[in-house]
């Protein structure tokens, strides 16, 4: 009885935390992107939803971390310049590991949240 009320109390736990650190309801560990905002407006794209479960599922952590991002989210300095150059998202983004960059909609896939 002590332990299944337990459970019910973590799990809920778990329910409220994962909740509270998301303004929007996705999937787990989908990581929203939007420092470089101005500039993705101005291009009349949508903020970046990268899917990091799906990743997280294909390849070993070190084949990201720290290699080609560092661990925090927003301070990558990720650009479409260094992407089309074959770096950060571009590391595999380049139609040989994954699909090109050229399809814009699959990572501009989110609407912006509103401004802090
Ligand atoms: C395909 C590449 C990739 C793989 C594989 C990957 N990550 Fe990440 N990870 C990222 C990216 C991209 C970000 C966001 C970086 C940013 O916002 O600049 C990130 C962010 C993070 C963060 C910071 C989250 C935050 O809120 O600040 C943590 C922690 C993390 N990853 C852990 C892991 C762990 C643990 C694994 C393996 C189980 C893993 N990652 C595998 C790409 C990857
Ligand atoms: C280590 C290699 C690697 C890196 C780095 C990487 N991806 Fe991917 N990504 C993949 C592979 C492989 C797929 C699956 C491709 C397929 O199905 O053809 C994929 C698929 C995706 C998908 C589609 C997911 C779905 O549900 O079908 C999105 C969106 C995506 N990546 C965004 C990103 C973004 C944004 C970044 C940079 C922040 C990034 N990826 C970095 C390898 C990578
Ligand atoms: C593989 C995923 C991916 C694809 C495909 C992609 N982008 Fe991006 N894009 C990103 C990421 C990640 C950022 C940086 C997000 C952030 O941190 O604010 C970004 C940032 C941007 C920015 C702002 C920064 C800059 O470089 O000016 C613009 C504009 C942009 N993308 C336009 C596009 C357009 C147009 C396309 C299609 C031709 C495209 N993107 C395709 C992942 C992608």
């Amino acid at each position: 009885m002590v332990r299944k009320s337990l459970l019910v109390m973590s799990l809920a736990l778990v329910f409220i935390l994962g909740g509270a650190s998301n303004a929007f309801a996705r999937e787990y560990a989908d990581i929203y992107m939007d420092s470089t905002r101005d500039s993705m407006e101005k291009a009349d794209v949508k903020a970046v939803l990268f899917p990091h479960w799906f990743h997280r599922i294909r390849f070993k952590c070190k084949v990201c971390h720290e290699d080609i991002f560092k661990m925090k989210r927003g301070s990558n300095n990720i650009s479409m310049r260094r992407i089309m150059e074959g770096e950060a998202c571009g590391v595999c983004h380049n139609g040989q590991i994954a699909w090109e960059a050229l399809y814009c909609e699959r990572c501009h896939s989110t609407e912006f949240e509103p401004r802090q």
